[in-house]
């Protein structure tokens, strides 16, 4: 108990309110950095028929802004429905919200509910009526029967509910998508009164809804990128203000850098920190250099299996040949980068390690290697010349194996790293 008088169960529930490594945020006092999308998303929301999908890399953090939003605009005592689209058919994912959907409905007999169109209205089947009516959603093939069973469920809701469709581009087949941008488009028309958020891996929402233009008008596209400065400095600052413990600049400085704005890095980093306080036989005020070192240590043998295989498929069976070769890839806050540039991070990141770069011609071979099947085809060549990670959160991961080993990867100024200025950085 190294942290003022905090138990070990007081510590871990603040810990688990504050840094949350592996899964989504769910409030918005806990969602940093977001206040611009949030504001966005509430606004859209203020036009009937009008959904919201959120997309951006693996790891930014859209399945938080959409839980946070959507726990925020629920009614008391009520959750936003989540619908996991990975591998699941649209009517498979229909049903399941047409389930959830009656299962809050008050039962039969019960208090009135937003005044429902009466039996027949929905233009459903005698049979599938009585099947609602019992709460039970009978198997759906076409969209149309979707669209009016949904109806029905969403009248009898008490209250106005959010769906979560995550991971929309996990969806099996293009027909599967298809559906969903006829679906969005016959929502809107008909005014159903539910709040839909989808989110999906892409830059565009195009590169997700690929031809099907007619649902547009009827979506608010969020493009989330990585946190900026100010969003990465308030996670560590509620953990450390919850905590009682101070955190210097320049440890902050290295996280917040290293995370690339990622904030799975910045819990994870952080949690492993203050567990490493707790655990010291001293009563800790101020986090340490020691403390900060083994905190990284822990944080690369608890990363998720996910970031280490792509890393180790990477570099390993060549000695340690291509680790700092990924290293120089990752040692700037430009996402794309030209081979001449991670070139000169190279010969640095030797000349710290104490190593003669090897010549030109063999980085390059190297650089060519990387973008293989065999080396987990971990970089893309986008332009001629021109390198950038196939998985943009792999790079916070390969700052801190960088970090253990004592290279100092991403020391750009923060005011060069896209953020907005900053009191903290302003001085020279
Ligand atoms: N705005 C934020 N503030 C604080 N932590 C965040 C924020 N956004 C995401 N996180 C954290 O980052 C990690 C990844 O977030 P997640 O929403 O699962 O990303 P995505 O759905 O884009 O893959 C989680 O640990 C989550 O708690
Ligand atoms: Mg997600």
């Amino acid at each position: 108990m190294a942290i003022r008088n905090l138990s070990e169960a007081d510590f871990v529930d603040v810990l688990q309110r504050y840094l949350t490594p592996s899964s989504p945020i769910q409030r918005l006092q806990t969602l940093q950095g977001r206040q611009e999308q949030v504001k966005q998303i509430t606004r859209a929301f203020h036009s009937p028929g009008r959904h919201v999908f959120i997309h951006g890399d693996r790891g930014v953090g859209k399945s938080s802004l959409a839980l946070s939003v959507g726990n925020y605009l629920s009614a008391e005592g009520q959750r936003p429905i989540q619908l996991a689209c990975n591998g699941e058919s649209f009517f498979s994912i229909m049903r399941n919200l047409a389930s959830q959907l009656l299962n809050a409905a008050p039962v039969k007999g019960g208090t009135a509910t937003k005044g429902s169109l009466g039996m027949g209205a929905y233009g459903l089947s005698g049979t599938v009526e009585a099947q609602l009516a019992a709460r039970e959603v009978p198997e759906l093939s076409s969209l149309n029967e979707v669209v009016s069973v949904i109806r029905y469920c969403v009248d009898r809701a008490p209250e106005e509910r959010v769906a979560i469709f995550d991971e929309f581009d996990m969806l099996p087949t293009d027909a599967d998508r298809t559906l969903f941008a006829d679906f969005i488009k016959q929502m809107g028309d008909q005014s159903i009164a539910i709040k839909m958020f989808f989110t999906g891996i892409g830059q565009s929402l195009e590169s997700l809804l690929a031809a099907h233009h007619s649902c547009y008008r009827y979506l608010a596209s969020v493009a989330l990128s990585p946190l900026n400065w100010d969003g990465r400095l308030a996670i560590m600052d509620a953990a450390c203000e919850a905590l009682g413990v101070e955190l210097d600049m320049s440890t902050k400085y290295r996280i917040g850098a290293i995370s690339d704005g990622f904030p799975h890095y910045i819990h994870l980093i952080c949690e492993k920190l203050f567990w490493v306080v707790f655990d010291s036989p001293e009563d800790v005020a101020q986090v340490s250099a020691q403390h900060y070192r083994e905190a990284v240590e822990s944080a690369v043998q608890d990363i998720e299996p996910f970031l280490r295989e792509l890393y180790e498929l990477a570099t390993r069976k060549y000695n340690d040949d291509y680790q700092e070769i990924l290293w120089a890839v990752a040692d700037h806050h430009e996402f794309s980068r030209r081979r001449s540039d991670i070139f000169s991070s190279y010969v640095e990141i030797m000349r710290q390690r104490g190593t003669a770069a090897p010549d030109r011609t063999k980085f390059n071979t190297r650089m060519n290697a990387l973008k293989r099947d065999s080396h987990g085809q971990i970089l893309l060549g986008t332009r001629q010349g021109w390198y950038e990670l196939r998985e943009p959160i792999l790079r916070g991961y390969i700052r801190l194996r960088a970090e253990r080993e004592g290279v100092e990867l991403a020391q750009d100024h923060p005011h060069q790293t896209g953020a907005r200025p900053l009191g903290l950085f302003n001085k020279k």
